[in-house]
């Protein structure tokens, strides 16, 4: 199997996608996995920016700092330089899939259908909300990080 190479995707690329990278690289290196990982956003409004400083502290808490990432957008290349694509949500599932290019060797997936008895199901956007929302989508992502890198270590994934 080739080392795994996972993007996470949300629309603006600050709160949740960063979030998800962020418990996903904790999850491989707690477990041993050697894996990639990166995040990226379907819109271009935050390129180039930290994440929202509601992510940097909920991070920070779990143990991972986060504050030298930067936002980008999805990019055609990802499609093949990536093993893995997964979407926080339908809506940025459906833009993923929309602009998949012919020669894609990525798989691409909605997040949480990794994680038994929660498939189909999206992570919200914490954005307009309070703190608390945050420490919620940490627990959604973390939960699918345990869950992929599970996967990825028994080569079902
Ligand atoms: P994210 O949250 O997709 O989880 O990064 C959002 C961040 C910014 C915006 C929307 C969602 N925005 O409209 O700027």
């Amino acid at each position: 199997m080739s080392k795994p190479s996972v993007l996470f995707v949300c629309l603006g690329n600050i709160c949740r996608s960063p979030l998800a990278e962020a418990a996903f690289r904790k999850a491989a290196e707690d477990a041993g996995l050697d894996a990639h990982a990166d995040s990226a956003g379907t819109a271009a409004y935050h390129v180039g920016e930290p994440p929202d400083p509601r992510s940097i502290a909920t991070a920070a808490h779990m143990g991972v700092d986060i504050a030298h990432y930067r936002g980008r957008q999805l990019a055609h290349h990802d499609y093949t330089r990536f093993t893995h694509i997964f979407a926080l949500d339908h809506s940025n599932l459906d833009a993923i899939l929309s602009r998949m290019p012919e020669e894609a060797t990525a798989h691409v997936g909605l997040l949480m259908d990794v994680v038994e008895g929660r498939a189909g199901e999206a992570v919200p956007d914490p954005y307009y909300g309070g703190a608390d929302g945050f420490l919620e989508t940490w627990a959604d992502v973390d939960a699918a990080a345990q869950a992929l890198v599970a996967m990825l270590r028994r080569g079902l994934a």
